[in-house]
């Protein structure tokens, strides 16, 4: 389905309709309950999309780069391995990345179509007419879709390669994650191939900073999250009265993003008809980035039907990229 205003190459599966009302049950259910919490797909309005990739180009940031050096590395052993002639990459952002696999693809010979999916319909505006001029010979399909809530956006064609960068997976909760695996394995034909980025476990300082950047970027990011919230739902959220706080917390081996309230604060949503108290100190999550080992992400992807097809890691062993192939 394409609804105007959109390009020829990009089908919509969630309309702006859709993704508010899904916004107003996250919100309903994240700000009555104890803590508060935000689903992270939400930060991804078109200001948040322009943030997240600020962050990459933060130098604390390193994961961006560390899996750009694996994917460098490892792009041609994946594109063999997969054999894949359809490339449906999940949360494909600027899918800046993305471009070393579709050129590994490309000199196999036997990609065909590339469907990058994301939430943020601005973030495949922006990118999919640069993959269609640099990429003639490859039909590029953008998709407007929620991975978690559908995975009807992968299509059922050809010989699948689904890809998931960034670290996105880590994004999940585990019992949401394990549905997800489950749900994409469920979704793909033995022999095809699923390629996942995990940021890897490592010491404190170096993940906080990368969650925390000096220039405040980070920060801006995840408060972005209270604007989408008052432009959507009404509400008058007073983004001044809420810090930004990065903690790790091993015991769930993540790195989870908070606000903090500067102050007591009482804040009205008229969209859900609800009035929301904040406590000084008390801390909202609007996000979780899980860091994974390789024995871990492996465990996971063997439990939901997966066989590890590859590993490799950036040369400082910083991000992990897993193959793993449908059993
Ligand atoms: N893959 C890119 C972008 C990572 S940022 C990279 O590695 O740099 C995460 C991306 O996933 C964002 O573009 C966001 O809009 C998208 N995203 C997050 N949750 C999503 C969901 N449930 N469904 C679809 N896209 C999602
Ligand atoms: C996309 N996602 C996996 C990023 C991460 O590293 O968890 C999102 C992010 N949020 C703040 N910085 C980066």
């Amino acid at each position: 389905m394409n609804t105007p205003g959109t390009l020829p190459e990009l089908d919509v599966h969630l309309t702006e309709a859709d993704a508010d009302a899904a916004l107003r049950e996250d919100a309903r259910r994240g700000l009555t309950s104890t803590p508060k919490v935000l689903r992270p797909q939400w930060l991804y309005d078109a200001r948040g999309s322009e943030l997240f990739e600020e962050i990459t180009a933060q130098p604390e940031y390193y994961p961006f780069a560390a899996e750009r050096e694996a994917l460098t590395i490892g792009a041609d052993e994946i594109a063999r391995l997969s054999g894949a002639d359809t490339f449906v990459e999940l949360g494909s952002g600027s899918s800046t990345k993305s471009t070393l696999l579709l050129d590994a693809l490309s000199r196999t010979g036997t990609l065909r179509h590339y469907v990058p999916v994301d939430v943020s319909a601005a973030a495949l505006e922006e990118a999919v007419p640069g993959l269609v001029a640099n990429y003639p010979d490859l039909a590029v399909h953008g998709v407007v879709g929620d991975f978690i809530a559908d995975l009807r956006s992968v299509p059922k064609v050809g010989r699948r390669l689904v890809v998931l960068l960034g670290g996105t997976v880590g994004n999940f909760e585990p019992d949401d994650r394990r549905r997800f695996l489950a749900a994409l394995a469920d979704t793909l034909d033995e022999g095809e191939h699923f390629l996942v980025g995990t940021d890897l476990v490592k010491d404190e300082e170096t993940l906080v900073a990368a969650y925390d950047d000096a220039a405040g970027v980070t920060a801006t990011f995840e408060l972005n999250a209270l604007t989408v919230l008052n432009r959507v739902l009404g509400a008058d959220f007073d983004v001044d009265g809420f810090s930004y706080v990065a903690a790790w917390v091993p015991q769930a081996s993540r790195i989870e993003m908070r606000l903090r309230a500067r102050r007591d604060m009482t804040v009205s949503v008229p969209a859900l008809d609800l009035i929301v108290e904040f406590a000084e100190g008390e801390e909202m999550r609007t996000e979780i980035s899980t860091k994974f080992t390789r024995e871990g992400i492996a465990g996971e992807l063997d439990a939901a039907g997966f066989d590890v097809a590859h590993w490799l890691t950036d040369p400082a062993g910083r991000f992990g990229l897993t193959l793993a192939r449908r059993r």
